[in-house]
């Protein structure tokens, strides 16, 4: 099995000074880490009964929607301001650095859905509450939250837990 960690890069001063980025690139360039990644993540996911996942622009795209297509359920975008065509449901957050917006098309998700919250990394948590605020408007329930890594230092796993967000992650740094 893949230790993730040696194909992930940390980045010191990025995107400002005093952050360092943990770079998935080199993970997501081998073929057998990735479709590890995509298994691990997988068996994370198994242990909720969901009818959607529900990735976050844009990395959480690409791990969500993997997991999708492996889990055999449906994919709903978690988009940034502006680019969604219909009329949406917007929630403002706070990141690690910086403040954004995500939306989601109002209407996608059908009654009684139950979704899993995917996304790369769990920092200080902000991006995956604000998703989940956007699932509960759209009136689908949250059955958890699923990231490869999570930045123990930025005490995102308490906050989720505060928020009521069961969230399992297959690194810690
Ligand atoms: C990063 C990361 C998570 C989020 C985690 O996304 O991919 O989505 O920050 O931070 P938080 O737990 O403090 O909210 P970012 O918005 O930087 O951009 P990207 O996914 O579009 O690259
Ligand atoms: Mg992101």
């Amino acid at each position: 099995m893949t230790n993730f960690l040696d194909h992930l890069t940390s980045v010191p001063d990025f995107p400002v000074p005093g952050v360092t980025f943990r770079d998935i690139s080199p993970l997501l360039a081998s073929a057998q880490a990735f479709a590890d990644a995509i298994g691990a993540m997988k068996e994370l996911c198994s242990q909720h009964a969901f009818s959607h996942l529900a990735g976050i622009e844009s990395r959480g795209f690409i791990f969500g929607s993997a997991l999708a297509v492996a889990c055999e359920r449906g994919f709903v975008m978690v988009r940034k301001p502006g680019k969604l065509p219909t009329k949406t449901i917007s929630e403002s957050y706070g990141l690690e650095y910086g403040s954004d917006r995500l939306e989601i098309e109002e209407g996608l998700l059908p009654a009684g859905a139950s979704v899993i919250l995917v996304d790369d990394v769990l920092a200080t948590g902000g991006t995956l509450i604000a998703t989940a605020r956007l699932m509960a408007r759209a009136g689908a329930t949250v059955a958890g939250a699923v990231c490869l890594l999570d930045i123990g230092a930025l005490d995102g796993k308490r906050r989720l837990q505060e928020a009521g967000i069961g969230v399992k992650t297959l690194l810690t740094v």
